[in-house]
């Protein structure tokens, strides 16, 4: 198999960590190529903290006209929407953190569309949470799937619920429930908080089915994560407790670590378990 040569598109907490792990040779088969970041010198920055030598854009037009094989996106449900279909029409495959882009089921049908044109490929990782194989072995006799997602309230300030909402998240003082609803809207008002919520839609019974659940709870040190499914294959209760990655509260450290395994499994064609 051909060496995979990686472009990454976000040079923050999870584009930093996969460029490092490429960098330091912890994914054999892989070479890192290119990295693009909105912000200017951000690229750059990190091009300076690696061995290798990248080429480094704050443009996507540049970032586009290196020669990479595999985007890695790791920077905003908006960078999916801008590159994604541009990415897969240059022949490019995609590997995408910002899941909740997919929950518009038009977007994704017309990428999906133009990756199967473009015999391209789109991967997204299961990211912060765990169980996704068994969700998609049940999809077919899944009646009811919820997620409830426990955080602190920094890991999800900033949010645009908090724009049209009366909540204020310095007021919480005990644990409390600030949302409920499905999937399709949570990935909306909460985009850099449960891209999980897309994962386990796309995995199971969609994004208008799956409910989701969030609690501020201002005694939380991780960000917590607990999916229960029904159907008639009986029931699924998975938990996962996620310690928050030191550059970003709003990122599970899991997240990061699937990142890293996604791709390497992408650029190492020997033995794959659980995909
Ligand atoms: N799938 C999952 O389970 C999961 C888990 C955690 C985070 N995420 C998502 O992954 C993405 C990256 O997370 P992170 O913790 O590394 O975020 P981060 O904020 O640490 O870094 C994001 C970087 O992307 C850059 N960026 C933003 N929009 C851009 C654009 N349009 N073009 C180019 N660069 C752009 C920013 O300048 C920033 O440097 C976020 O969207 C986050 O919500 C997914």
């Amino acid at each position: 198999m051909p060496e995979k040569r990686i472009g990454i598109i976000g040079c923050g907490t999870i584009g930093s960590q996969l460029a490092m792990a490429v960098d330091t040779g912890k994914m054999p088969n892989a070479s890192l190529v290119s990295l693009f970041d909105i912000i200017e010198g951000s690229a750059q920055d990190l091009k300076s903290k690696l061995q290798s030598s990248p080429h480094a854009y704050s443009d996507f037009a540049g970032f586009i006209s290196s020669g990479f094989d595999i985007a890695v996106e790791a920077a905003s449900q908006d960078a999916v929407r801008k590159f994604g279909k541009t990415l897969l029409e240059a022949g490019r495959d995609i590997m995408i953190m910002s899941v909740g882009a997919l929950a518009d089921g038009v977007f994704l049908s017309d990428l999906v569309q133009t990756a199967s044109k473009k015999g391209c490929r789109i991967y997204v990782p299961t990211g912060a949470i765990a169980g996704i194989d068994a969700i998609r072995s049940v999809k077919h006799l899944l009646e009811s799937v919820t997620l409830t997602t426990t955080k602190s309230p920094k890991a999800l300030a900033g949010a645009p619920f908090f724009e049209t909402n009366k909540i204020k998240l310095d007021a919480i003082s005990k644990k409390t429930v600030i949302y409920e609803g499905p999937a399709s809207e949570a990935v909306k008002i909460f985009p850099a908080n449960v891209n999980v919520a897309a994962v386990l839609s796309l995995a199971g019974i969609g994004v208008d089915k799956t409910q989701v659940r969030i609690v501020a709870d201002p005694a939380a040190t991780t960000n917590r994560h607990e999916i229960v499914a029904t159907g008639r294959f009986g029931e699924l209760c998975i938990t996962v407790n996620n310690v928050p990655s030191p550059g970003n509260p709003k990122t599970s450290f899991l997240a990061v670590l699937s990142a890293i395994e996604c791709l390497r499994s992408i650029c190492d064609d020997g033995m794959r378990i659980g995909s």
